[in-house]
């Protein structure tokens, strides 16, 4: 049985004062939450001070990105090491938003899940096709190479640390959700995949979460189908009482 995960992506929203406090309205509602593994990413100047306010929670805190060198003259780049001692157990890699505007490569992604693998961090790898892609009939092999670039290399025991989130870039940030039956046929699509790749055994732990628009009023019909284990939040991570609805449908 696969334990839901509900993962909140801040992307460049929160100052630290404003991080503190959503953190601390989180660990209220939802600090002690056993019906799903809850996960928050916050920008990197509030990762400290997040993990120090949840430290007695429940709720986990991850970051949005990580750097494949250990360290090394990258200007504003964070490495692993920079990431863990903060207290951060998570790292998404690979959102369509890095890929689109930041270059990021199925090869970088794959860099960047080898080495927070490496350090401990469980990577949060996001792949998804876009309007085009979909329009086009593209979207089973495009996420097909995305995940095989992001795991190409990755032995299975360390790829069942791994949690995949597919996010259609179509509906993120956009209010224009995938309908459950649509998430689904990826869901169960890629479900098929990880047991080509890899076996019976990852494919039935490995969670796989949906991402894009998913909000407290479409979020039960999503995670009522059997091959979504849950959610990567963007705009409804924001608030306390948006995401706790989401927490909310889990139970
Ligand atoms: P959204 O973002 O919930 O705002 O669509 C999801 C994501 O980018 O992870």
């Amino acid at each position: 049985m696969r334990k839901k995960m509900i993962a909140g992506n801040w992307k460049m929203f929160k100052t630290i004062p404003e991080s503190i406090q959503l953190a601390q309205d989180l660990a209220k509602l939802s600090g002690q939450t056993d019906s799903a593994e809850i996960v928050v990413c916050p920008p990197y100047t509030s990762l400290y001070a997040v993990c120090e306010t949840l430290k007695n929670s429940k709720i986990g805190v991850g970051a949005q990105d990580i750097h494949w060198e250990d360290q090394g003259a990258f200007t504003g780049k964070i490495s692993h090491d920079m990431i863990s001692s903060t207290g951060a157990k998570y790292v998404i890699i690979g959102h369509s938003e890095q890929r689109t505007y930041f270059n990021e490569t199925d090869e970088s992604v794959n860099r960047k899940v080898k080495k927070a693998l490496s350090a401990g961090l469980v990577p949060i790898v996001c792949i998804g096709e876009t309007l085009q892609e979909r329009e086009g009939n593209q979207t089973n092999a495009v996420v097909e190479k995305q995940t095989k670039g992001a795991f190409l290399g990755i032995p299975e025991a360390d790829a069942i640390k791994c949690v995949l989130a597919y996010e259609p870039v179509w509906a993120i940030g956009t209010g224009k959700v995938a309908t459950p039956e649509q998430a689904e046929e990826v869901h169960a699509f890629l479900r098929g995949l990880l047991t080509t790749v890899y076996s019976t055994n990852l494919s039935n732990s490995m969670r796989i979460l949906y991402g894009g628009s998913m909000k407290a009023d479409n979020a039960k019909s999503l995670l009522a189908q059997p091959n979504i284990d849950g959610g990567l939040i963007g705009g409804a991570s924001l608030k306390a009482d948006t995401f706790q609805g989401i927490i909310d449908a889990t139970k």
